[in-house]
C-alpha cells in the first residue's frame, strides 16, 4: 500500500508571496497545496483521505483585516487539531480570531526591521535576540488573551510573533519566504519539521517532467506547436519539454527584435544547433523598433512588443501548420503581471500582461507557469541542459528595451549594449558571478555635465544595476568591491564617449523592482 504524502496547506489571503510560501516549504521535500484562505473543514476532509494534512500556513495579504471584504478565516478550523502558521495578515488574522487586540498602527513598519526575539522557542527556535526580518503592516497586534505568550517585538509592534500555550498555534507578523528575512528557511523548517512533525517524503524531479510531457502531449494531440524561445533558461527548458512531447511536431522560434544583448544571438545559435529540433531564427528587429518609435511609458512598451512577438509567431505559425503556441512563462510573470485574483499589476509581463486580446492561435500552453526559476534550474539540470545555459542569468522577453528609460533612440540602444557587455566582461570574471542572480545596466533618459577631452559634455547617465535573489519575487542589490565598480566606471566612460556619469543602483526589491521599467 502506498504511504499518503505529508502535505502543509498554504491559506490564500492574497498578495503576492503565497506561491512563494509554497516554494519554500516544497524546497523542504514537503509537498504543499495552495487553498483558499475560507476553505471549509468538509474540503479539509476531503484532502485529508489523499494526504497527511501536516499543517496550515495562513499567507499574508490585504493591506487592513479592517478593509471590506477582507478575508477572514473560517473559525472551525481553529478547532481543530492541525498546527496552524499565521503570517503577515494572516498572524493579524489569527489574532483577530482569538480575540486579541488589533489595530491599526500608527507608523507602519514597511521593509527591513530587526526585532527582538523574548522567546526562542517552537517556530523561533534556534534564533538569535535580535534577527533581520522583512515587515509590512498597516495593522498591529497590541495584545493578546493570557492563553498566548508573546515571542517577539518591535519598537512600535509589541506582539511581533506569538504562540498558543496549549495548541500549536503560532504567529509571526513578518514574511519568512522573504529573501530579506534572514533566517527565514529556518523559520520554516522549525515550523514543518518541529512544529507540524512532517517527514520529507515528497520530491519535485521525480514526477514534475513527466506529468509536463504528457500534458503536452495530450493538449497538441496529432497537431503542431511552435514555441518562443528566447535562449534563457525558461525558454529553454520549456523547449527540451515540448520537443520529448511533440518531436517533430515542434517548431522553436527565435525572434531577434533587436534589444538582444551583444553576441546573443549567435550564441543561442550555436546552443540550439546542438539539439535535434526544427529551430527558425526570424529577423524582427526593423518592425520592433518602427512599432516602438516614440514611446516612452513602459508599460506601454511591454504591451508592444508583447503584441509584436505574437504577430511573429502567428506570422511562423502558418508557416509551419501550427495550431498551438507554447510559452515559457514561470510562475513570477504571471504574479506581477497581476493576473491572479489577488495580485495587483506591478509590470506586463511581456508573454502575459503584454499579450494582445486578439490571438490567432487554439490556445496558448505553458508547461512551466506553477514553478519558480530555481525550480526551473534543478528541472534543467535533470533534463541535462548544458551549464551554460543553466547558470546563463535571467534575461527579460522584452530585452534592453527595458532598459532604456525614455524613447528607444539608435545611440541609447548601442550604450545599453555597449555598457552591458562590459559589465558582463568585468563580473563573469570574478567569483562574486555565481552569487549574482543578475547584473547589468540601464541607460538613463537624465543626462549629466561630464568633462572629457578638457571639454565640457553633456552626457549619458548609466545605472550599474546588480542584484542577489532566488526567485527575482524580492531581491537586494549586490555590495560589489569599489575597486570593480571602479573598473566598470572606468570602461563605460572611457570606451562610450557619450556617456558622462556612471551609478549604482543601491535599491532592493522591494520597494524597487529588479529591472528599472
Ligand atoms: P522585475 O523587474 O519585475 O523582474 O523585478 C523580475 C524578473 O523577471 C525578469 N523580467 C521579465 N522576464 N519577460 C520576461 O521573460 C518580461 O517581460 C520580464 N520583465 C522582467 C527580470 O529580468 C527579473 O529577472
Amino acid at each position: 500500500m502506498q504511504t499518503k504524502l505529508d502535505i502543509i496547506l498554504v491559506l490564500d489571503f492574497g498578495g503576492q508571496y503565497c506561491h512563494l510560501i509554497s516554494s519554500r516549504i516544497r524546497e523542504h521535500n514537503i509537498y504543499t497545496e495552495l487553498v483558499s484562505h475560507n476553505i471549509s473543514p468538509e474540503e479539509i476532509e476531503f484532502l485529508k483521505e489523499k494526504f497527511n494534512i501536516k499543517g496550515l500556513i495562513l499567507s499574508g495579504g490585504y493591506t487592513s483585516i479592517y478593509e471590506q471584504n477582507a478575508p477572514k478565516i473560517n473559525s472551525i478550523i481553529l478547532e481543530s487539531d492541525i498546527p496552524i502558521l499565521g503570517l503577515c495578515y494572516g498572524h493579524q488574522v489569527l489574532a483577530q480570531a482569538f480575540k486579541g487586540k488589533v489595530e491599526p498602527v500608527t507608523y507602519e513598519e514597511y521593509g527591513i526591521t530587526y526585532v527582538t526575539v523574548d522567546k526562542p522557542v517552537g517556530v523561533l527556535e534556534g534564533l538569535n535576540k535580535e534577527e533581520k526580518v522583512w515587515m509590512k503592516h498597516s495593522d498591529t497586534v497590541y495584545s493578546l488573551p493570557d492563553t498566548f505568550e508573546v515571542l517577539a517585538h518591535t519598537n512600535t509592534c509589541p506582539v511581533a510573533a506569538f504562540m498558543h500555550k496549549n495548541k500549536r498555534v503560532y504567529g509571526l507578523q513578518w514574511c519568512p519566504e522573504s529573501i530579506h528575512t534572514e533566517k527565514g528557511n529556518h523559520m520554516f523548517y522549525n515550523f514543518i519539521f518541529n512544529v507540524c512533525e512532517c517527514e520529507a517524503n515528497w520530491k519535485m524531479e521525480e514526477d514534475t517532467i513527466e506529468k509536463m510531457v504528457q500534458k503536452l502531449k495530450t493538449e497538441v494531440g496529432n497537431e503542431k506547436a511552435i514555441i518562443g524561445l528566447s535562449g534563457g533558461i525558461d525558454s529553454s527548458v520549456a523547449t527540451v519539454i515540448a520537443a520529448k512531447a511533440l518531436n517533430e511536431k515542434l517548431t522553436a522560434v527565435y525572434v531577434d527584435h533587436g534589444f538582444m544583448r551583444e553576441g546573443e544571438t549567435e550564441a543561442i545559435q550555436e546552443t540550439f544547433s546542438k539539439f535535434k529540433i526544427n529551430f527558425v531564427v526570424v529577423q524582427a528587429k526593423e518592425r520592433f523598433i518602427k512599432n516602438l518609435a516614440g514611446i516612452t511609458e513602459p508599460e506601454q512598451k511591454r504591451k508592444i512588443i508583447g503584441e509584436e512577438f505574437i504577430r511573429v509567431f502567428e506570422e511562423e505559425a502558418i508557416k509551419s501548420g501550427a495550431q498551438y503556441l507554447i510559452q515559457g512563462t514561470i510562475y513570477p510573470d504571471i504574479i506581477e503581471s497581476g493576473a491572479s485574483k489577488n495580485s495587483g499589476n506591478i509590470k506586463s509581463h511581456h508573454n502575459v500582461g503584454g499579450l494582445p486580446e486578439k490571438i490567432e492561435f487554439k490556445k496558448i500552453l505553458e508547461p512551466l507557469r506553477d514553478l519558480y526559476k530555481d525550480e526551473v534550474r534543478k528541472v534543467a539540470k535533470i533534463l541535462e541542459l548544458p551549464n551554460e545555459l543553466i547558470n546563463r542569468q535571467p534575461f527579460p522577453g522584452p530585452g534592453l528595451a527595458v532598459r532604456i528609460i525614455g524613447p528607444l533612440t539608435e545611440e541609447k540602444i548601442r550604450i545599453v549594449k555597449r555598457s552591458d557587455k562590459i559589465v558582463r566582461d568585468e563580473i563573469d570574471n570574478t567569483i562574486l558571478a555565481k552569487t549574482l542572480w543578475q547584473y547589468f545596466t540601464v541607460v538613463t533618459d537624465t543626462k549629466a555635465t561630464g568633462v572629457k577631452n578638457d571639454t565640457r559634455l553633456y552626457g549619458y547617465v548609466v545605472v550599474i544595476r546588480a542584484v542577489k535573489s532566488r526567485e527575482a519575487m524580492s531581491a537586494s542589490f549586490a555590495r560589489i568591491s569599489y575597486d570593480v565598480l571602479e573598473k566598470i566606471s572606468a570602461r563605460i566612460t572611457n570606451e562610450i564617449p557619450e556617456v558622462t556619469h556612471v551609478v549604482y543602483d543601491i535599491t532592493h526589491k522591494p520597494p524597487a523592482t529588479i529591472e528599472w521599467e
